[in-house]
């Protein structure tokens, strides 16, 4: 099966879904099948995106306003987009990115509660979106619960439960709205493997 290149593929769940692993996998069977590509993420995928980034997830930092947070996501965003995404689009490359637009919606929207019209206009500041979304989907008490057997935990994963689960609702009602871009995922009781059987039929489903 042949692939038209130049796709944006986005990865979206919340902490402990498993995005970074099917990433790769995606990514591997991809270029297997011909396709130059990229993996990326947000918040981070600039030099200046690493600054932003490391000033987010500090559990140290307090912003005095929820604002303050969004307008960092999505001056992160503007540099990616603008340096990294954009031009690998054009030279025909298939991009995979680690968390979008629908990250700012489900976490500064769902999770933080700021208003739909103010999420909107800071969003609608870059005209890029995504072909293709993946949405991995978990309860959060299970995600929470892998995020801390694993490292350290950041700003977001010191969040409450009731954030979180603000946050999976936001996705989800993203996807009902946009069936048409969204795969979703339910990853509770599956395997990796079959985790990627699905994000793999839903894909390819998409770009044929
Ligand atoms: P990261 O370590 O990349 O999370 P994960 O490994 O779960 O993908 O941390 C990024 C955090 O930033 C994550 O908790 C989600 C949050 N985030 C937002 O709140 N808004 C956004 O627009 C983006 C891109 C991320």
């Amino acid at each position: 099966m042949s692939i038209s290149p130049g796709y944006f593929i986005t990865f979206e769940g919340i902490e402990g879904s498993g995005k970074t692993t099917q990433i790769a996998r995606l990514a591997a069977y991809l270029e297997t099948m011909g396709h130059h590509l990229i993996t990326t993420k947000e918040p981070g995928g600039t030099e200046v995106g690493l600054k932003i980034r490391e000033l987010l997830l500090d559990p140290q930092t307090v912003f005095s306003s929820d604002l303050t947070e969004i307008c960092l996501f999505t001056a992160d965003r503007l540099e990616h987009v603008h340096s990294v995404v954009k031009p690998s689009l054009a030279l025909g490359k298939t991009v995979i990115c680690d968390r979008y637009v629908d990250s700012t919606y489900a976490y500064q929207q769902g999770g933080r509660q700021l208003s739909g019209i103010l999420v909107d206009s800071l969003c609608h500041l870059i005209d890029l979106r995504p072909d293709i979304t993946v949405l991995l989907d978990l309860d959060p008490e299970e995600g929470l619960r892998r995020a801390k057997s694993r490292a350290v935990l950041d700003r977001f994963e010191e969040e409450t439960l009731l954030f979180h689960q603000r946050v999976r609702a936001m996705y989800l009602s993203r996807a009902a709205a946009e069936p048409d871009r969204f795969i979703v995922v339910s990853v509770a009781s599956a395997s990796i493997d079959e985790v990627f059987v699905r994000v793999i039929e839903g894909v390819l489903s998409r770009l044929t």
